[in-house]
């Protein structure tokens, strides 16, 4: 994966996502487009249950669309291989997902160093790359506890650590602050888009936070399956 800043690193055309079959089918995404390009911040906001989660799925390669297409640095996404996508998924992407727990019982840098283990690096290149991520996040004092012993923002930091550990070229949160109190998301907020400014890493959001939605640099606003223009924030949210 290359790319300057500003060249598309993601395309989307009119990418459709449907969940069941039959009666008991239902459209989840029903035609949706984005451009993001190499070092922007996207967010992509709406209500409980409008695709976020779905579309956010379908651009990081962790689920196919029905319908539509997605290009990744001007390629066919359907044409990779699985050993393109995988290396995909595990070099260039860095996943901030709530339901990509930490195992609660292993040590904060066996979490951090999960995805250099999969990419086959070895253990002191491993303990190396972990310490100097934990440190950067503040919590190379912690490396040595189990994860289930952490405050939520430290688990946070901990998932952000491990999105990170492998240089990505973008990363893909899923409501990186939605369990915090606002001063700790204040923080996950801010270690996020100091990535972003300060190292160029692509960033893609969901969030139903506005005021996160306001820092990116641009916003893709779901409802039913389908973008919408801006709603007005001040009060008309419904
Ligand atoms: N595996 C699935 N099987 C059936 N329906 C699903 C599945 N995954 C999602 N859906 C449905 O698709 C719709 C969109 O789900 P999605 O998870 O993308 O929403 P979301 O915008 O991320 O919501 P939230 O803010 O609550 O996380 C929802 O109505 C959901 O019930
Ligand atoms: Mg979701």
């Amino acid at each position: 994966m290359n790319g300057a800043a500003g060249e598309a690193l993601l395309e989307a055309h009119e990418i459709r996502r449907s969940y069941g079959r039959g009666t008991a089918r239902f459209d989840a995404l029903k035609g949706v487009s984005l451009r993001i390009g190499v070092g922007e911040s996207v967010a992509i906001v709406g209500k409980s249950g409008s695709g976020k989660s779905t579309l956010m799925h379908l651009l990081a390669l962790l689920d196919h669309p029905d319908g539509g297409s997605l290009t990744v640095d001007g390629g066919d996404a359907a044409k990779l291989g699985t050993r393109e996508l995988n290396r995909l998924r595990n070099k260039d992407f860095g996943f901030v997902f709530q339901q990509f727990f930490l195992t609660p019982n292993a040590t904060v840098l066996d979490n951090v160093v999960l995805p250099l283990k999969i990419a086959g690096v070895g253990r002191r290149e491993r303990k190396a790359r972990g310490m100097a991520v934990l440190t950067q996040l503040e919590l190379s004092d912690k490396a040595r506890n189990k994860a289930v012993t952490l405050s939520g923002g430290q688990k946070q930091r901990v998932v952000i650590a491990r999105a990170l550990v492998n240089n990505p070229r973008v990363i893909f949160a899923d409501e990186p602050t939605g369990n915090l109190d606002s001063a700790t998301g204040r923080l996950v907020e801010d270690i996020l888009f100091s990535l972003n400014k300060v190292h160029g890493i692509t960033l893609v959001v969901v969030t139903h936070d506005s005021e996160l939605a306001a820092r990116c640099d641009r916003q893709l606003f779901l409802r039913d399956g389908r973008e919408v223009p801006a709603p007005e924030l001040a009060g008309a949210a419904a």
